[in-house]
């Protein structure tokens, strides 16, 4: 019964989606909940290199691409593999990388901005031998676009933008590809937009997740009380910045795809004074983007946006599998729930929900 009921409700089928930014922190009581989480929806998901220590050698990479394969739980889990950006990371660890198809990219952290980004960079300028060592090998660079010392974190992304640094980064490097991670206005909309039309084969993309492209600052509130849950480094923004975000990812534009920015922390670390930013988004982050881009009229673009602009941009295999999308039925119906880690519980965005959907 259950079975026909969701053939019944069948929307569509797609190609395998991936997560081109992903957090499943380390060890192995993280990873054996968030690598099945992760794999279980996604082929491909990039691990964000921001442990502690950092990932900054071969060996650090290769060893924890093995943590998260041995509890993923799949057969086809491709783990994508990223180094972090400072002075510490050696040219030759870049180049040693060139021919290992899951290093994937190095990631750009401005120092104090997030999440274990204390080690990250003022500025470009240090760190010229690195980028030159990545543009030889054809190594992207992933940024997370944000300036720390501005007047509020609102315009800490437009701060940034307009800084110039990533127009100085494309003059000196520009082969370099650039991926601008988890954008959130408008005018970061608007300049990808810019860069798009005046170059073909722009050297410039942008992942967007799921709750920049579903949720405003209001969700940061419920009523009269704060929520944790839906603090996340670029902060929430504001409803013309959603809308600029979701004409951008349902525009069909190629430099455009999914990244989660999956970034649990335990209850303790999150809800204190001084609770650390990060969004939990792995059960609803494509249900959202599905429910977006259904009601809008666009669920053909929705595989371009989850599972084929990613690959093409980095240059990996299209996934062979393929998932169906069913509206959910209300005979068995899911509910977004805490997870436990240890001893502890991480809680997720929009806990409590029912998934709308069904992936198969
Ligand atoms: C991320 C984390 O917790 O590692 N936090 C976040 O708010 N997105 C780091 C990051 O990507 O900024
Ligand atoms: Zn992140």
């Amino acid at each position: 019964l259950v079975i026909k009921t969701y053939k019944m409700n069948k929307l569509c089928e797609i190609i395998k989606p991936s997560d081109w930014h992903h957090h499943f922190r380390d060890g192995p009581e993280w990873l054996k909940v968030t690598a099945p989480l992760c794999f279980s929806q996604f082929e491909y998901a990039v691990a964000m290199p921001n442990l502690i220590p950092p990932v900054q050698t071969l060996e650090h990479a290769n060893s924890y691409r093995g943590s998260i394969l041995t509890h993923a739980g799949s057969g086809s889990a491709k783990p994508m593999m990223t180094y972090y950006l400072n002075m510490d990371l050696s040219p030759d660890e870049i180049y040693k990388a060139a021919d290992v198809d899951y290093m994937l990219a190095v990631k750009y952290y401005p120092q104090g901005v997030t999440t274990n980004s204390a080690g990250g960079l003022a500025t470009y300028e240090p760190v010229r031998d690195q980028l030159h060592a990545m543009e030889d090998i054809g190594m992207p660079l992933l940024v997370h676009g944000e300036q720390p010392d501005v007047p509020t974190v609102f315009n800490r992304e437009s701060a940034f933008i307009e800084s110039g640094q990533i127009r100085k980064i494309q003059e000196e490097f520009p082969s370099l590809k650039i991926t601008l991670e988890h954008i959130s206005t408008s005018q970061t909309c608007a300049y990808l937009w810019d860069v798009c039309r005046i170059t073909k084969a722009a050297k410039l993309a942008a992942t967007i997740t799921p709750h920049h492209l579903t949720c405003t600052v209001n969700d940061l509130f419920t009523g009269c009380g704060i929520r944790p849950s839906m603090y996340c480094c670029p902060i929430l923004k504001h409803s013309e910045d959603m809308a600029s975000l979701q004409e951008l990812a349902m525009s069909g534009l190629a430099n455009v795809f999914y990244g989660s920015d999956n970034a649990p922390h335990t209850d303790a670390a999150k809800f204190r004074d001084g609770g650390k930013p990060g969004i939990f988004n792995v059960q609803c982050g494509l249900d959202c983007v599905i429910d977006l881009f259904t009601a809008n009229g666009w669920l053909d673009r929705l595989e371009g946006f989850v599972s084929i602009h990613g690959c093409d941009w980095y240059g990996k295999q299209i996934p062979n599998s393929k998932v169906s999308i069913f509206l959910a039925n209300d005979e068995e119906p899911e509910y977004i729930d805490k997870y436990k880690v240890g001893n502890e519980f991480i809680t997720p965005m929009h806990i409590g929900k029912k998934l709308k959907y069904k992936l198969v």
